[in-house]
C-alpha cells in the first residue's frame, strides 16, 4: 500500500508554505503569544533554510527540524530591551555584549518546553564559527551542530539581502561574495552555501526566462502600435483605401480609435521595454558573477570536512 506524505518534497520540489507553517505554528503553538511566524527577517530566514534543505534533498522530517529551529533561531531577541534591539546607530561594546546574550536567552526559553527543547541548539550556536571565533560558546568545527551550522548561512545571507530603513539589501552576488570571504576563512560551512547559491541560481533563472518573455512581448506590442500609427499616416495623407481598411481591420480597433492613446501607448510600452532590458542586463551580469563564485564555493566545499558522515548532504 501506497504511504501518504503529506508534503512530498523529493518530487515536488517546492513546499507548500502556508501549510507548513501552519503545522510549525500547532507545534511551537505552546510559545503562544510570540510573534515568531510574521518577523520578515525570521520568515526569511525559514524561507531560505527551507530552500537550502530543498536543494540537498534532505528527508522530510529532518527538514522540517531545521525549519522549525529557522523560525525559533532568534526566539532569544524578546528579551532584549527594544531601544538596544532597534538602535540604528553603532551599538557600544555593552550594547553589543547584550545583543549576543538573544543566544542564550533563546536557549534557555527552547529549553523550558518540551517540545522546543530539541531546537534550544540552533537558538544557542546559529552566530558559532568554525575557527571558534562566534558567540556565545566559541565552538569549533563540527562541535557545532549541523543545523545551527545551516541556519547561519540563511541568516547571514538574509541579513545582508535584506533592505532595512537605513539600508539597501546587498546584491546577491555581493552577499554570496561576503560569505564565500567567510567560508575561505572557516568561517561557516561551504557545503551548505553551495547548495544556497544553487538555489539563488535557479532563482536567477527564472527571472532571466521572465525577463526574456517580457522583452519579446513588449517588441511585439511597439510593432503593433508602430503598425497601426503607420497605417494611420497613409490613411491621413492619402484618404481611406479599402487595402487600409483591411489592413486596419486586422488590429480589430474599435471605431473612433485614438491616435493620441495610440501615441502614449507607443512610449510608454517604449519605456517598460527599456527598462526590462536593463533589468536584464543587470540580471545577466549578477549570473555571470554568481556562476564563477559557484565554481569557487565547490572548490572550497571539497576540501571542507566539518560534517563528513552526515546523511544530510546529497
Ligand atoms: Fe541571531
Amino acid at each position: 500500500m501506497k504511504k501518504y506524505k503529506p508534503y512530498d518534497v523529493l518530487k515536488t520540489k517546492k513546499i507548500n508554505y502556508p501549510e507548513l507553517s501552519q503545522e510549525m505554528k500547532y507545534e511551537v503553538s505552546i510559545l503562544g503569544g510570540l510573534d515568531i511566524f510574521t518577523d520578515a527577517h525570521v520568515q526569511g530566514v525559514v524561507d531560505i533554510t527551507t530552500r537550502i534543505c530543498e536543494h540537498m534533498k534532505m528527508d522530510y522530517e529532518y527538514l522540517k527540524h531545521c525549519v522549525l529551529g529557522a523560525y525559533l533561531h532568534d526566539v532569544g531577541k524578546i528579551m532584549i530591551p527594544n531601544e538596544v534591539l532597534q538602535k540604528a546607530g553603532k551599538l557600544t561594546d555593552e550594547e553589543y555584549e547584550i545583543i549576543k546574550s538573544h543566544t542564550l536567552h533563546g536557549y534557555e526559553i527552547c529549553m523550558k518546553y518540551k517540545e522546543t527543547k530539541q531546537y534550544a541548539p540552533v537558538a544557542r550556536w546559529h552566530h558559532e564559527s568554525f575557527d571558534g571565533s562566534g558567540y556565545p560558546d566559541k565552538l569549533m568545527g563540527n562541535q557545532i551542530p549541523f543545523e545551527a551550522a545551516l541556519v547561519k548561512v540563511a541568516d547571514v545571507y538574509d541579513a545582508l539581502t535584506r533592505k532595512r530603513q537605513y539600508k539597501e539589501g546587498f546584491k546577491q552576488s555581493k552577499a554570496i561574495d561576503i560569505m564565500l570571504g567567510d567560508a575561505k576563512n572557516n568561517k561557516m560551512s561551504a557545503k551548505i552555501l553551495k547548495y544556497l547559491v544553487e538555489d539563488v541560481m535557479d532563482e536567477l533563472y527564472l527571472k532571466i526566462y521572465t525577463a526574456k518573455k517580457n522583452i519579446e512581448q513588449f517588441e511585439d506590442t511597439i510593432k503593433i502600435l508602430h503598425d497601426i500609427e503607420k497605417i494611420y499616416k497613409e490613411i491621413y495623407d492619402r484618404g481611406y483605401s479599402e487595402k487600409l481598411n483591411k489592413k486596419l481591420k486586422r488590429y480589430e480597433l474599435a471605431p473612433g480609435y485614438d491616435m493620441s492613446a495610440n501615441a502614449n501607448l507607443l512610449i510608454s510600452k517604449q519605456k517598460a521595454l527599456e527598462k526590462e532590458r536593463e533589468r536584464l542586463k543587470d540580471l545577466l551580469e549578477e549570473e555571470q558573477k554568481i556562476q564563477s563564485q559557484y565554481a569557487e564555493v565547490c572548490e572550497v566545499a571539497k576540501n571542507e570536512n566539518w560534517y563528513p558522515k552526515t546523511k544530510y548532504y546529497r
